[in-house]
C-alpha cells in the first residue's frame, strides 16, 4: 500500500519531512483524498468517493431533470471543463448542449450557462469541501498556523475546475491554491520518490 497523498505532496514540491504542517488535497475522477502531512507522515486524513465523475453525473442528472434532455457521457465532462465553475461568476460562459429529447427521442439542443452548472454541482462540491473541513478540524492546533500560512495545496485533474480554490477559501477561511502541474502531481511524486527511494521509502509505504 502506497500513500497517495504523500506522493501528491512530493510531486507538488512540498518538503514533506520538515516539521511544519502542510495540507494536500488530491481530487481525481473517483476520489477526493485530503491529508495533513508533517515530519514525513500523515497527521490527519480522509478520503471520500466523490470527485470529478460524481460532478459529471450531477450535470447529466440536472440536464435530464430540467430540460428532459439526455446527453452522452463525454458531453457532461465537456460542459464541466468548458463552462463549469465552483462559484458563480458575473460574465457567464455559455455553451450549446446537444442531446436527445427524453420524451420524443429526437435530437435537440439547449443553451447552458456557467451559473446553472454551479448550482447543478453544488452538492458534490460541498461533499468535497466538507472532507477538507473535517481534516482541518482534526488537525492539531500546533500545525494550524502552518496551514494558514502555506494554504491548502490542491492537486489532481478535478482541482482544475474553475474557481475551485476560491470556493475552498470561502468555505474554510483558509487560502487554497493549485500545486504546480496539479493534474500530474501524483505521477511526478512517484517518479521523484523512486529516484530518491532512500529518502522517501519510509514516508510512502503504509504499514499494514
Ligand atoms: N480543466 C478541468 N476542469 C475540471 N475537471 C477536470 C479538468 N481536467 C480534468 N478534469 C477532471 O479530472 C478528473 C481526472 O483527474 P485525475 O487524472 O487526477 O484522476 P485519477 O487519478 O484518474 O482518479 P482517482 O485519483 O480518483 O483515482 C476527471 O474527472 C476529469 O473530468
Ligand atoms: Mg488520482
Amino acid at each position: 500500500m502506497v500513500k497517495e497523498p504523500i506522493l501528491a505532496a512530493i510531486g507538488a514540491g512540498i518538503p514533506i519531512h520538515e516539521a511544519r504542517g502542510h495540507m494536500i488535497v488530491d481530487i481525481g475522477g473517483g476520489t477526493t483524498d485530503v491529508a495533513v502531512i508533517s515530519l514525513g507522515g500523515i497527521v490527519a486524513s480522509t478520503s471520500v468517493k466523490c470527485a470529478g465523475n460524481a460532478v459529471d453525473y450531477a450535470i447529466t442528472d440536472y440536464i435530464k431533470k430540467t430540460f428532459n434532455l439526455s446527453i452522452g457521457e463525454k458531453m457532461s465532462e465537456e460542459i464541466k471543463i468548458q463552462i463549469g465553475s465552483a462559484v458563480p461568476i458575473e460574465e457567464e460562459l455559455l455553451m450549446t448542449v446537444k442531446g436527445r429529447d427524453h420524451l420524443t427521442g429526437l435530437p435537440r439542443s439547449i443553451e447552458l450557462g456557467t451559473n446553472e452548472v454551479v448550482r447543478a454541482i453544488g452538492k458534490e462540491l460541498r461533499t468535497m469541501v466538507n472532507a477538507m473541513k473535517d481534516v482541518l478540524q482534526e488537525t492539531p492546533p500546533e500545525l494550524a498556523s502552518d496551514i494558514i500560512d502555506n494554504g491548502i495545496i490542491m492537486t489532481g485533474g478535478s482541482s482544475l475546475l474553475r474557481n475551485f480554490p476560491e470556493l475552498v477559501f470561502r468555505r474554510t477561511g483558509v487560502k487554497a491554491r493549485l500545486g504546480k502541474d496539479a493534474p500530474y502531481c501524483v505521477a511526478k511524486g512517484t517518479g521523484e520518490a523512486l529516484k530518491h527511494l532512500d529518502t522517501y521509502k519510509k514516508a510512502i509505504i503504509a504499514k499494514r
